[in-house]
C-alpha cells in the first residue's frame, strides 16, 4: 500500500533513497528552531490538530479555505485538520489571556495540512515553526520577530549570502489602494492580485487589476519606488542596531495571501530565488478580537517557517549535517549463560544515562560486532566470567581497537571517562 500523495515518511539516516525524507534532519531543524526561540525568551505551546471548520472559514481567507481537509465527524460536527496555527493560537490566547503578562511570546512546531497542488517546496502536510507575540503594538515587536526569524535560519548555518527577508506593509498597500479610489469591499481581492504578481502572467494580473480600477504600471511604479513607510523605517532602524540590517530589504511585492494581516508583513526567500518562500508572517491586530467574538482585543504578530523548503535549501547548500547513529556502547553477548548478567549491566548503564544496545537474540560474534559498527557504538562491552568465578568486562574502543578488562562494577566509570 502506498502512502497518500503529498505526505511523507521520515526514515532514520542513512535514508533508503536519495529523495527520502530524513527523521534525523527533521530533528536537527526542530532543535535549531526551539533553541533559537528559547534564546529569544519564547515559551512553547501547542493545540489540537483537528479544529472546528468554522475557526478557519471566517478567519484565514479564501485561498487556505479552498485547501482544507475537512469532514463531518461521527458526532455530526464540521471539523478540519489545521492548515495553519494562527487561528488556534488566537483562540487559545483569547481564552486565557488574563493569566499571562503581556507581551506574550510563544512558539510551536505543529504539523499542518493543506490540500495543495503538489510542487517543489509544497506538499499536503508540513511542519511549521510558529513564533508569535501578543499584546504589543510597538514596532519593536515586529523587529524582535524578524530578528528571531533571521537567527533561526542562521542557527542552521545559513548566511546573508543564502537568504533575505523581504519586508512590506499592508498599510502601505492599503493607502495606495484608498488614495487611488479603491472600493474598500475589494481590498482583499486587490491584495490577492498583488500576492500573485510574481507568479502570474502579467496580462492576467493586468486584467484583474483593471477590473478593480487599477493599472499594472501604477502598481509596478509603487513597488519600484519601494519607499519605506515610517513604521518600516522604525523596524529597519531597530534591526540595524542589532547588526541585522543587511538581512532585510523593503519589497512591496510581498503582501501575504492570508486575509487577517493588518500591518507590516514579511517573507524570507533564498537569495537566488530558486525556492518558494522559506517563511512568512506579519501583524494581525484584529484576529484575536474576531476569533473571540469581540470579547478580547489583543494586537498580535508572528511568522511561520515550513520544514519543506528549508530542508531542500539546507541540502542544496550542503548544510545538512552528516547525521549518523551513535551509541556509547554495544554489549556483546557471546556466551548465552551470561545473558542475564549482561542485561543487568545494560540496564545499569542505561539508568546512568548512557545509550546502550545489545543483541536481542543469540547471534554469531562477527554479526554482533558488525551490528555494533552499524549503530555507531563507541565501545563494545562483553561480560565474561574469570576462572575464579568473578564477573569481568572486556571493554573495547571500536576506533582504536584498544581493549581493557575491568570488574563489571567499574564499567560505568570507564565508559564515562570517554
Ligand atoms: P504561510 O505563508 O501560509 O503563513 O506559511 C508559512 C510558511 O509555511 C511558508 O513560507 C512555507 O515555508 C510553509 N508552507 C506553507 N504551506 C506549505 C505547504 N503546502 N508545503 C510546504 N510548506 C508550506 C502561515 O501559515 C501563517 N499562519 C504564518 C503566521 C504565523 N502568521 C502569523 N503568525
Amino acid at each position: 500500500m502506498d502512502r497518500l500523495p503529498g505526505f511523507r515518511d521520515f526514515y532514520p539516516e542513512p535514508v533508503p533513497t536519495a529523495d527520502a525524507w530524513s527523521a534525523d534532519l527533521r530533528r536537527h531543524i526542530f532543535n535549531a528552531w526551539s533553541a533559537t526561540a528559547r534564546r529569544y525568551g519564547f515559551r512553547e505551546y501547542d493545540g489540537p490538530p483537528l479544529e472546528t471548520l468554522e475557526l478557519f472559514t471566517a478567519k484565514s481567507g479564501a485561498e487556505i479555505v479552498g485547501q482544507l481537509y475537512n469532514f463531518t465527524d461521527k458526532g455530526g460536527r464540521e471539523v478540519a485538520l489545521r492548515p495553519e496555527m494562527t487561528p488556534t493560537l488566537a483562540r487559545m490566547a483569547a481564552a486565557h489571556e488574563r493569566q499571562y503578562k503581556k507581551p506574550v511570546k510563544w512558539f510551536a512546531i505543529p504539523q499542518l495540512f493543506r490540500y495543495e497542488r503538489q510542487q517543489k517546496g509544497r506538499l499536503r502536510e508540513h511542519f511549521q515553526f510558529n513564533a508569535d507575540i501578543l499584546g504589543e503594538s510597538d514596532r519593536a515587536a515586529d523587529a524582535e520577530l524578524i530578528a528571531l526569524l533571521i537567527d533561526s535560519l542562521r542557527a542552521l548555518g545559513l548566511t546573508r549570502a543564502d537568504f533575505v527577508i523581504r519586508l512590506s506593509s499592508r498599510n502601505a498597500w492599503q493607502e495606495f489602494f484608498a488614495q487611488r479610489g479603491g472600493n474598500a469591499a475589494n481590498a482583499y481581492d486587490f491584495y490577492q492580485i498583488i500576492d500573485k504578481l510574481e507568479r502570474e502572467a502579467p496580462e492576467a494580473s493586468a486584467a484583474k487589476l483593471q477590473a478593480l480600477g487599477f493599472s499594472l504600471d501604477a502598481v509596478r511604479g509603487f513597488i519600484a519606488a519601494g519607499e519605506p513607510t515610517a513604521e518600516l523605517a522604525a523596524i529597519l532602524h531597530n534591526l540595524a542596531a542589532r547588526g541585522l540590517g543587511d538581512f532585510v530589504k523593503v519589497d512591496y511585492n510581498v503582501i501575504r495571501g492570508l486575509a487577517y494581516y493588518t500591518g507590516p508583513v514579511f517573507e524570507a526567500f533564498d537569495v537566488r530565488g530558486e525556492f518558494r518562500a522559506i517563511a512568512g508572517g506579519g501583524r494581525y491586530d484584529n484576529l484575536v478580537k474576531l476569533v473571540s467574538g469581540g470579547k478580547v482585543d489583543l494586537p498580535a504578530l508572528g511568522f511561520g517557517m515550513g520544514d519543506v523548503v528549508l530542508a531542500e535549501l539546507l541540502k542544496e547548500r550542503r548544510l545538512a549535517p552528516k547525521l549518523v547513529a551513535s551509541l556509547d556502547a554495544f554489549c556483546l553477548i557471546e556466551d548465552e549463560t551470561l545473558r542475564a548478567d549482561s542485561l543487568s549491566l545494560v540496564q545499569r548503564l542505561r539508568d546512568a544515562g548512557l545509550a546502550v544496545d545489545y543483541p536481542l537474540a543469540p547471534a554469531k560474534s562477527d554479526k554482533q560486532f558488525k551490528r555494533a559498527l552499524e549503530l555507531g557504538a563507541v565501545r563494545t562491552v562483553k561480560v565474561e566470567r574469570s576462572a575464579d568465578g568473578a564477573l569481568l568486562a572486556r571493554v573495547k574502543n571500536v576506533a582504536t581497537r584498544a581493549e581493557e578488562r575491568t570488574p563489571v562494577a567499574a564499567v560505568l566509570d570507564l565508559l564515562r571517562r570517554g
